[in-house]
């Protein structure tokens, strides 16, 4: 796993000073306390590079052994030429292919399921999958509504053959267009806050318990969490579903807001340096996000 967080930090405080809110509002709905934003000259490839660049190290991998970058945002530099194929040339991987995902804040999970089955199928040896986002240049800096709850960043992993029994133990991946229209964006980012509430608080609870059962498992086999970190409640409800402790749940949404397809790997690579994950854990992922659509993994780290 590798990731970036671009060092500009923006507070509750700061935002109180722009626009009609509060900390306690935004803390008491959200969790969030404070979020990064990129400056003006690092743009989405700028960060994935710098996550991907983490995790290939962390990995120990070289570039040339990528068969395949796949990058999850809905923020690229531009249409085209994919966020992949311009990390592709940075990072020198000259045997990989390389496509963009675009399934919103599940997106990595996406990501992370499709590496699955090139790796499975023997096509290639290692995928490189990131989730990152610059969600800040996508936001209406005055709407309340929104522009409270996201941050910039990316993360990283490398897929690759792991021993029998261990890795990705099932996964679970879903859509629902008719949801489309709650949560989109058009010149900005543009949400109603109370339908996506709703639907993400069941479908997370739904999808974490669904993959631990399809992996043959108990919500007692879970050793630890990862959901999308979009809001606490929403968080804390699929956190109860599974029955898991506090302690046993990622959670960084306070330090850096919702950061979409980049979440889940960001807080991942946080929990495995600081000693929340370890080896043989039995971890659930799961994540939602605008489409709608939805993901969960079950891996045996
Ligand atoms: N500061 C102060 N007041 C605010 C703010 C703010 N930043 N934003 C909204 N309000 C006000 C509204 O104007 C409204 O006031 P009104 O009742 O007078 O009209 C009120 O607060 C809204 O209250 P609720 O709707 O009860 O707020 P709720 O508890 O639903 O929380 C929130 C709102 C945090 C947006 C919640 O609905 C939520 O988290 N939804 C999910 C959002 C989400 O996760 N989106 C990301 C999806 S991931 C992706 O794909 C990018």
């Amino acid at each position: 796993m590798g990731k970036y967080n671009p060092p500009h930090v923006l507070t509750n405080e700061d935002l109180e000073k722009r626009i009609d809110t509060s900390d306690e509002w935004i803390r008491t709905r959200t969790g969030i306390e404070e979020r990064r934003i990129a400056d003006d000259d690092t743009n989405t490839s700028d960060m994935a590079f710098e996550a991907a660049k983490e995790a290939l190290a962390s990995a120990e991998i070289r570039p040339d052994q990528i068969g395949l970058i796949l990058v999850a945002t809905v923020t690229p530099d531009y249409t085209f030429p994919s966020v992949s194929t311009m990390i592709q040339e940075r990072l020198g991987a000259k045997n990989a292919a390389a496509m963009d995902v675009s399934a919103a804040c599940a997106g990595f999970i996406y990501g992370v399921v499709t590496a699955k089955q090139f790796v499975e199928a023997g096509t290639y040896d290692y995928v490189l999958v990131v989730g990152v986002e610059k969600l800040s240049k996508i936001t209406d800096w005055e709407d309340r509504n929104t522009a409270v709850l996201f941050g910039d960043g990316a993360g990283a992993t490398v897929v690759g053959k792991v021993s029998e029994g261990r890795g990705i133990l099932s996964f679970e991946l879903g859509a629902d267009g008719s949801g489309g229209k709650h949560l989109c964006h058009r010149e900005f980012i543009e949400m109603n806050g109370r339908e996506v509430f709703k639907f993400a608080v069941r479908q997370m609870g739904e999808s974490a318990l669904s993959v631990t059962e399809k992996a043959g498992l108990t919500k007692d086999d879970v050793d630890y969490l990862v959901p999308h970190q979009a809001n606490i409640r929403i968080m804390e409800a699929s956190r109860e579903r599974l029955g898991l402790p506090i302690e046993k749940m990622s959670k960084s949404v306070h330090k850096y807001g919702n950061t979409s397809a980049a979440s889940i790997p960001i807080s991942l690579t946080d929990d495995l340096a600081e000693g929340r994950v370890k080896d043989d854990d039995v971890i659930v992922l799961v994540g939602f996000g605008g489409g709608l659509t939805w993901g969960a993994l079950c891996i045996k780290w």
